[in-house]
């Protein structure tokens, strides 16, 4: 089981939009999958369609991490349904969902058994998922720490601007100080790129600097801003399923991304 929290320590770069990718192209091609909402602001619950007051939100859930079967807390996501009936019954895209309790959670001097809750809850106690997406909220706060400390590997997403670069610079940082600390199975998955116009001269400019400082850890293809990409996620669909050809490289550009992270 392939677990990636998704991460970056500034805000608004395009977590959720790159978990909603990823989990689009997954129940496309028929990866088993499972979405951890841990940002309080539950993001990607909304956009994953799951029906309102359904399942354990993630807060509960981490204060019962001892006690609780996670099976029996998870929700199918509605973007299932959207699927032709034929497919159905073999999707798996299911969702711990997300709400303002974890936030209880979001200490910065979280303690180290805290952080290993959701771990104690994903390991030896949940089998039937190829792929684990953990949404984070961007900071290196108590949630992430939860995060990471359950994840194989960390994608981090950047725009390519400086603030972004930086930005990233400092994530891997943090992911070399708390794997040498906390979670020696943690690595960098690597790093997506999102809201690339092809148009920029800053862009191309920020995408070399980026090839240069991340070598083999920058993922391509790239991902290009899309006019679309607000619509479909105000609409609670996934991407693969949005009827318009405007966003099929956006569809194609995620199945290359998951095709090398599973
Ligand atoms: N490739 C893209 N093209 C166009 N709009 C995008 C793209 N990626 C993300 N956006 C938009 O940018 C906004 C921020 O994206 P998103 O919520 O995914 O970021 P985030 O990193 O999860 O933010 P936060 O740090 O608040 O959790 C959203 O409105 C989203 O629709
Ligand atoms: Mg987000």
């Amino acid at each position: 089981m392939q677990i990636l929290s998704v991460s970056s320590l500034k805000g608004g770069v395009g977590k959720t939009s790159v978990t909603m990718g990823l989990a689009s192209a997954a129940l496309h091609q028929g990866v088993r999958t499972l979405v951890v909402d841990l940002d309080p602001h539950a993001d990607s619950t909304t956009g994953l369609a799951v029906a309102r007051g359904t399942g354990t939100e993630a807060g509960q859930l981490l204060r019962d991490a001892k006690r609780a079967n996670l099976s029996d807390h998870v929700v199918r996501s509605g973007w299932v349904d959207l699927l032709p009936q034929e497919h159905r019954s073999d999707a798996t895209l299911d969702v711990v969902v997300g709400s303002a309790l974890s936030a209880a959670f979001d200490r910065p001097d979280i303690r180290p058994r805290d952080m290993r809750r959701l771990r104690l809850l994903l390991l030896d106690r949940v089998t039937g998922y190829d792929l684990v997406l953990i949404d984070c909220p961007p900071s290196l706060a108590g949630l992430t720490r939860i995060g990471w400390s359950a994840s194989n590997g960390v994608l981090m997403v950047a725009e390519p601007s400086l603030f972004s670069v930086a930005g990233t610079e400092r994530t891997m940082r943090a992911i070399r100080m708390f794997s040498n600390e906390y979670a020696p199975q943690l690595k960098s998955a690597g790093v997506v790129v999102n809201r690339v116009r092809a148009d920029s001269a800053e862009h191309e400019y920020r995408l070399l600097e980026m090839e240069r400082l991340y070598k083999d850890k920058l993922m391509l293809p790239v991902l290009e801003e899309n006019p679309f990409w607000q619509q479909i996620q105000g609409a609670a669909y996934p991407v693969h399923q949005w009827p318009s050809d405007q966003v099929r490289d956006l569809a194609r550009s995620f199945d290359q991304l998951l095709e090398q992270l599973v």
